[in-house]
């Protein structure tokens, strides 16, 4: 690999699964949809998510102390999830009045439709170039059997938010 557009093309061949991250701070609720996500330590359980500096969701969740992460499946109501939290941006829409949500751990917003989803204080914020990665201690959460979930290959195609 000589080009950084061959990592570029690379990358975009990969698949892996997609995760809405929502937050809440001083009254404010955010969120967006998120691929950059993952599973860091197993003994202490640990995920890492990575909010891009541009996204409305970041200054939320630079003053929130938890984070949840729904992991949505194919259902259509989570398909629809998906696509209002990808291709719309708080700046503009306020992505809550057009979904079902409740209030979890810390206020955070749990989205009804997402049957999946985990919840944990924030540890670190770590810069990591144009996005910046937020640790979380999982601690809460809804765990059914997840059949068919939503990965970068179904939502590619979504015009997002806010230019990466
Ligand atoms: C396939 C796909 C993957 C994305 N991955 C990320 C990501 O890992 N991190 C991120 O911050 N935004 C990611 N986004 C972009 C945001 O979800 C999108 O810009 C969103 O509209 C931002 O909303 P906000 O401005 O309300 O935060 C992705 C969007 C798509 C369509």
């Amino acid at each position: 690999m000589s080009r950084v557009s061959d990592f570029t093309e690379l990358v975009a061949e990969l698949d892996y699964p997609m995760y809405i991250v929502t937050a809440a701070a001083d009254g404010e609720r955010a969120g967006c949809l998120v691929g950059f996500g993952t599973q860091t330590s197993i003994h202490p359980e640990r995920f890492l998510v990575c909010i891009s500096v541009k996204n409305h969701t970041l200054p939320v969740a630079e003053k929130a102390s938890l984070l949840a992460v729904h992991v949505p499946s194919e259902e259509p109501a989570e398909q629809r999830l998906a696509e209002l939290f990808g291709s719309e941006t708080g700046d503009k829409t306020d992505k809550f009045a057009h979904c079902a949500w409740h209030r979890g751990p810390g206020d955070v917003p749990i989205l009804d439709a997402a049957a999946a989803w985990f919840s944990g204080p924030i540890l670190s914020r770590t810069p990591l170039g144009d996005h910046v990665g937020f640790l979380i201690e999982p601690d809460t959460g809804e765990c059914p059997d997840l059949i068919d979930v939503i990965t970068f290959r179904d939502v590619q195609h979504l015009e997002p938010g806010h230019e990466a």
